[in-house]
């Protein structure tokens, strides 16, 4: 009788154990997937921030301002001067010809806040 009962009580305590492992790797799944997310998502805001890098910034900096020509592996360590420059002083993109329509400031702003987010948390 008395082996009858650690032998259920043995059996149940694997069941525990059990269910708690799979319940603890599912969580690990569902993490991974959030921070996959979150990546895809800083990825896409970064090819819209560029490309206005490239078509409104770039055409001109290209002749004018060679040693900023932005790329996909530079912008990051620019965004900083980028926001002073085209939020702050309103200085970028200069002259009369370029002009950054409401939406491709909103995209460069959340790439800015973004990238900072991701750097040791500095704020704006
Ligand atoms: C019509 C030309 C032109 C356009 C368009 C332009 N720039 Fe510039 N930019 C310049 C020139 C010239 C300089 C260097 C002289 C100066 O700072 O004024 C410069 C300098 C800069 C600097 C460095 C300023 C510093 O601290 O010395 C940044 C950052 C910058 N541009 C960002 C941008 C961004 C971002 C855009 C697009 C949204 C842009 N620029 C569009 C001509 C341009």
């Amino acid at each position: 009788m008395v082996t009858l009962i650690k032998i259920s009580i043995g059996f149940i305590a694997t069941l525990v154990i059990i269910t708690e492992d799979s319940y603890n790797s599912n969580e690990a799944t569902n993490e991974s997937i959030a921070q996959h997310s979150s990546i895809d998502l800083d990825k896409s805001c970064k090819d819209k921030a560029y490309k206005i890098l490239k078509s409104k910034c770039n055409i001109c900096h290209r002749k004018r301002n060679r040693r900023r020509v932005f790329t996909k592996e530079n912008m990051d360590t620019w965004a900083n001067d980028i926001y002073k420059q085209v939020f702050i002083k309103k200085r970028m993109p200069s002259g009369k010809k370029v002009k950054l329509s409401p939406d491709e400031y909103q995209d460069l702003l959340t790439w800015i806040t973004n990238t900072k987010n991701s750097k040791n948390g500095n704020q704006l």
